[in-house]
Parts: structure tokens; sequence; C-alpha cells
């Protein structure tokens, strides 16, 4: 098997991953989520690097030619380093993509007021990634950033879908949305946030877009495996998905897993840690 891998800090990369799952139904899918180490949002460079490189390993481990780092912090913080050097002296067909740079490149068509807010976690708004990367495609658009470090453990815990938790959505976004009056678009730029989805909705007018990621990314792939015939023709294609934590008690993963994709999810606990940091 030569499957698709997907990457996520936690449950955050299913919204990625289902969207994947809808444009490109036939591939065979293998995701991994770290949600024993789950939030990466607040960690330091080095340590979000290792973490999202023993993923990596491992679902290189697995067969996958082809892996996505569905997770803003991940690509972020770990991408460059692992494409420019974990990867030197690897098998060099094997490729490693995130999801910042896709997104980017259509972003500012979101916007007719060419103002938007990107909401991210700490680490992705610190790094100023998304700040270069629109720069290099939309250098009109103002971009305004706003780190929202409570919403990743409200995803992971459950806690979301819980009132107490419209608190802290109205928190952050009544913090962008103060940084100017023109903003019409606010980019999700964290796979957990489409999960807030509802709630962040109902605390911002009507006229303001709220932008997920998972549909963007998933169109860039389709383009992608269009532009690589070479990676696409190694991508077996028998339809299996198959899912792993590193979470040992694996139930609360399947219960969203399942909700997400409409169907019962078993996954399976792997530990990843063996593979440690070059
Ligand atoms: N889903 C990850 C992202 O897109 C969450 C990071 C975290 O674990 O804090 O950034």
């Amino acid at each position: 098997m030569q499957p698709i891998g997907i990457f996520d800090s936690g449950i955050g990369g299913l919204t990625v991953f289902r969207s994947i799952a809808e444009q490109l139904p036939g591939y065979d899918y293998i995701y991994l989520g770290d949600n024993s180490r789950a939030p990466y949002g607040n960690r330091s460079f080095n340590t979000i690097h290792q973490y999202t490189w023993e993923c990596v390993q491992w679902l290189f481990k697995q067969g996958c030619p082809l892996i996505i780092l569905a997770c803003n912090t991940a690509s972020a913080k770990a991408l460059r380093n692992i494409q420019q050097l974990d990867m030197k002296g690897l098998d060099s067909s094997k490729r490693v993509l995130g999801v910042i740079r896709p997104t980017a490149e259509v972003i500012g068509n979101y916007s007719t007021t060419k103002e938007i807010g990107v909401l991210g976690t700490t680490g992705t708004v610190q790094s100023e990634s998304y700040l270069m990367e629109i720069q290099k495609f939309f250098p009109e658009l103002e971009v305004y950033q706003q780190a929202c470090p409570l919403w990743v453990p409200l995803v992971e815990s459950g806690e979301y879908e819980k009132p107490g938790s419209d608190y802290f959505i109205k928190e952050y976004l009544d913090e962008i949305m103060a940084k100017s009056a023109n903003i019409d678009t606010l980019l999700l730029a964290c796979t957990h946030y489409p999960l807030l989805m509802d709630k962040i909705k109902a605390h911002l007018p009507a006229n303001v877009n709220v932008i997920a990621q998972g549909d963007i990314v998933a169109k860039s792939l389709v383009d992608y495996l269009q532009r690589h015939p070479e990676l696409e023709q190694k991508l077996t294609k028998e339809g299996t998905r198959k899912f792993y934590t590193t979470t040992d008690d694996t139930s609360e993963f399947n219960h969203h897993a399942s909700r997400f994709f409409s169907a019962p999810v078993t996954s399976e606990f792997v530990s990843v840690t063996e593979f440690g940091c070059k």
C-alpha cells in the first residue's frame, strides 16, 4: 500500500481530510493525530519540529510517499526544516506538503475590502508565515492577525460544544474585529477551528466571510497530483482509510472522526517517539 498520509497535532486535520477524501475519493489514506501531545500551538519551535518529524517518519514507515501536514502550526514551524534538512538523503521522490501556501495563494480572492483577518495558534501567528506568504500573492491585501490560544484546547477537550465556550470564542473575535472596521474576511488558519464554525459565525456580522481551509487544500492537492503524475501513479487506490492516534484511549478520537465521516471510525493507538529527532 502507498497511501496518502495526513497529519495533524490532533483531530483538527480531520476537517482537511474530509475535504480531501471528498475530492479524491479513490485513494488510500492514513490519518495520524498526535493527540497525546496536542496542542502544539504554544510549544517551542524545536519541540514542534521534533514532534512533527517523528510523526512524518512514522507515516513514511507506513509506506506513504506523500504526506500532507494538515496543521498550520506544523506547516509554519516544521515544514521548511523537514523539506530542506531532514529529508536530505531519503528517497527523493517522497513529498511533504503544508497548508499555508495553498491557502495564501487564494485567500485574497474572498475579500472585497482587501482587508482580512487571520486567526491561528500562537505559533502560527508569531511565525508570520501567513503575512509573508500572502504578501507574495496579494501584496495589496491588509492582513491582521489574532492568536486564539484557547480554541484548540476547547476542541481537543470536547468543551467547545458546551455554552461556556462562547465566552472564549467571542473574546478573540472581538479583538480581531476591533483592529479594523473594514475586515470582511476571516481565515480560520488552524484546522481545529472549523469545528467552532457555527459559534464563530453567530458572533460575527453577516457580511463577514469565514473561510475554512479544507476545500482550498483539497483543491490544491487535486491540482498538485495532476502536475506530478510520477507521484500520482505511485499512490495506491483501493479507497481505504485508516486512523491512528498517539492517545492510548482512542474513544474521543473515534467519536469525532465518526461524526466527521458520518460512519463509524475505529482508530488505533500508536507510539511515534521511537524515531526521536535527527
Ligand atoms: N490544527 C493545528 C493547526 O492547524 C492545531 C495546532 C495545535 O495543536 O495547537 O494549527
